[in-house]
């Protein structure tokens, strides 16, 4: 299958597919933030991880994208890292999950809304996906304004365990039909 794009433009920054020379800016990024992402990323309990550990990851994620499999995207604004964000194949073959985190400094200013825009238009600029999701959990209110401002609809709720520290433990999912989409593929 075709990679999904590995660069994606968007009014204020640069999606860029992470790549193993990227380890030591996203070890600074990741501890830098831990604290604001605990929260509600689970795999920030491994955080930090040694630099061997981070390449390994990277070059993995690297591999998975150049296979046409997940897209690991860092959000890169005046060439600082600022977040990252991807497109996940975690249900059906026709649908693309985006997960996202902004960097504390950097919140507040829609850059989430705004990644996850030009995400579900290079999603959809793939023939087979007919679909995007994204999904929060219950308590992560701010995570529920991305969808909510791009017109996803609300899907429903669904109890799967509490993995961070501030969740109740209920996956809310939002979701995309290409037929609604109302952006076209500007962005990519
Ligand atoms: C969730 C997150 C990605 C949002 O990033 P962002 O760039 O600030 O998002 P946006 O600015 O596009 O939108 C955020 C919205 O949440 C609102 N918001 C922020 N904190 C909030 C809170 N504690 N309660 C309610 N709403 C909140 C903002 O006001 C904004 O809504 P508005 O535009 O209607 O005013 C960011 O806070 C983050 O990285 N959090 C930690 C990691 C995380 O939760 N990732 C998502 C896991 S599903």
């Amino acid at each position: 299958m075709e990679p999904l794009p590995g660069e994606i433009r968007t009014s204020r920054t640069l999606l860029r597919v992470f790549d193993p020379d990227d380890v030591d800016t996203v070890s600074a990024a990741v501890a830098a933030n831990v604290e604001h992402l605990r929260p509600w990323m689970p795999w920030v309990v491994a955080e930090p991880l040694s630099a061997i550990d981070r390449v390994a990851l990277i070059c993995d994620w690297h591999q998975q994208w150049q296979r046409g499999g997940d897209a690991q995207y860092g959000v890169f604004r005046d060439g600082a890292l600022v977040g990252a964000c991807g497109l996940h194949h975690r249900s059906a073959p026709t649908t693309l999950e985006i997960g996202y985190w902004i960097a504390g400094q950097h919140v507040g200013q829609g850059l989430a809304t705004e990644v996850s825009a030009a995400l579900t238009a290079a999603a959809f600029t793939r023939p087979t996906i007919d679909t995007v999701e994204i999904h929060h959990d219950k308590a992560n209110v701010a995570s529920s304004r991305v969808p909510d401002k791009l017109g996803f609809s609300w899907v429903g709720e669904t109890p799967d365990g509490v993995t961070a520290l501030a969740e109740v433990g209920l996956d809310w999912c939002w979701r995309m039909e290409r037929s609604d989409w109302p952006h076209g593929d500007g962005g990519c």
